[in-house]
């Protein structure tokens, strides 16, 4: 492992969210930090280039940070040993009152909350890159406002290629419409199915409630569909649900794979009533133990919309997705983004073709799989023995099943460490009546890597 954070063995957290500025705030953290005595006096801190690096911030904004704070005397820096907590920077608790006056506002110290990849991770060079080419080569029209609504051809083509190659996926540039993540395409889909008059989507009994509220919102009611260790139970799919919603490759949050026989049956259930199946393949670039399964729709593209995002392999806060619609359903499509859905920009929309069109895509999915896997790895090592992981060597969370009787015990000492968890039940489907499993969703992806040893170690701590 490079020089970082992690490695220097001062397991701290610092919150530079407070407003002020990156180097005032990082300033006062470390300040508070060495004051309160979490970085005791003599720990050598990191070089401002990986400290820079773990924080996702600018080098020269850590630099003048510790230069500020050694003409305060907080810290020395010699040639040769680095930047380290002055001598006399003696541990002193704050006064009681000087507490009361910083309530806890903030946010928890370590999170395992499943929903982002890494965000240290993003290829900042690399995107800079593409994003420089795509712009140098960017037609005048790329400028003006967008004439087709499925969005930049030049992505389209791309992903056509990428999507049939990594995931099996039938895709057709023409039938790719791009959007602004998974939930725009979702949104613009529950319109759809509203429009022929669908009442009813199937959903996975176990899954996101922001993605139930959002077919809700649309005018959909939705029934969940069991799920076991072979995926969502879709031998049970209605007559009346004129759709369903399937995360195959990696269930969310549960962690399995739709087995070979409950793919077929719901492409059988889609034939003969005329269903559509909603594919979520959120995180299907990431599996450890083997190549992924390739995407349902390949069985049947007339019948599956296959719905990809950004959101795991990049980063949310891009707000790119993309779906293959199945062609008697395109124009349909087309209408609800209507013409005057100008949501994400067509910059980057040929940034992201370019980085995908020079392999720039593959390589960052293979090191952030990398990445990934050794976390579960180190995951594993320390919660076994104690609780079984179970779920797929895939994507960005594990689920971890817990003695009966121990999930509120667990959920208080995760609090006393500071750390936020979420459990299994907590994406239970209101009207799912599943059998009360006591397990926790542990999104290994979220921490930064600044944060990844002591918020594993709250969650040991937190452990039966
Ligand atoms: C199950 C699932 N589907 C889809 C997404 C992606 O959503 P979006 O592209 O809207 O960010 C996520 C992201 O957290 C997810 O967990």
């Amino acid at each position: 492992m490079t020089e970082s954070w992690a490695t220097f063995g001062a397991d701290l957290h610092l919150d530079l969210s407070a407003g002020r500025g990156l180097r005032a705030g990082l300033v006062e953290a470390l300040r508070e930090a060495a004051r309160s005595g979490r970085l005791a006096p003599g720990t050598r801190l990191p070089s401002s280039r990986s400290f820079a690096a773990d924080l996702g911030i600018a080098r020269n904004t850590v630099a003048e940070a510790y230069a500020e704070l050694v003409a305060e005397g907080w810290l020395t820096a010699r040639q040769g040993s680095g930047t380290r907590v002055a001598e006399r920077a003696r541990p002193r608790r704050p006064a009681a009152a000087a507490r009361v006056r910083h309530p806890a506002r903030r946010r928890p110290s370590y999170s395992l909350q499943a929903g982002t990849p890494d965000l240290g991770g993003f290829p900042r060079a690399a995107w800079l890159t593409a994003a420089r080419r795509a712009l140098t080569d960017a037609p005048n029209e790329a400028f003006g406002y967008a004439a087709d609504a499925r969005g930049r051809v030049e992505l389209r083509e791309a992903l056509a290629g990428y999507l049939a190659r990594a995931r099996g996926v039938c895709a057709d540039p023409e039938r790719i419409v791009l959007c602004a993540g998974f939930a725009h395409a979702l949104t613009l889909l529950a319109g759809v199915l509203r429009a022929r008059r669908v009442r009813e989507a199937a959903v996975e009994g176990y899954g996101l409630d922001v993605h139930r509220d959002l077919l809700t919102r649309a005018g959909l009611r939705t029934r969940p569909l069991a799920v076991d260790a072979s995926g969502a139970r879709t031998p049970d799919l209605s007559g009346e649900s004129g759709a369903v919603l399937l995360t195959p490759a990696h269930q969310f949050p549960t962690g399995v794979a739709l087995t070979p026989s409950r793919r077929a049956a719901a492409v059988d259930w889609a034939r003969t009533t005329g269903g559509l199946i909603l594919e979520d393949d959120y995180d299907g670039e990431f599996r450890y133990d083997r190549q992924s399964v390739g995407a349902l729709q390949g069985l049947d593209p007339d019948r599956v919309v296959y719905l990809g995002t950004a959101s795991k392999s990049l980063a949310p806060g891009l707000r790119m997705g993309w779906m293959v619609v199945p062609p008697g359903m395109l124009d349909e499509v087309v209408a609800m983004k209507g013409p005057t859905d100008w949501t994400s920009s067509a910059l980057e929309q040929l940034t992201l073709a370019e980085f995908i069109r020079s392999g720039a895509y593959d390589r960052h999915v293979r090191g952030m799989r990398l990445h990934y896997r050794r976390r579960r790895d180190e995951l594993v090592a320390a919660v076994s023995g104690r609780v079984a992981v179970s779920g797929l060597a895939a994507g960005l969370h594990a689920v971890l099943d817990l003695p009966a009787g121990t999930q509120a015990s667990v959920l208080r000492a995760a609090a006393w460490q500071d750390l936020a968890l979420d459990t299994l039940s907590r994406y239970a489907h209101p009207e799912a009546g599943l059998p009360e499993r006591e397990a926790l969703v542990v999104g290994y992806g979220t921490p930064p890597t600044s944060a990844w040893s002591p918020t594993l170690a709250a969650l040991v701590a937190a452990l039966p």
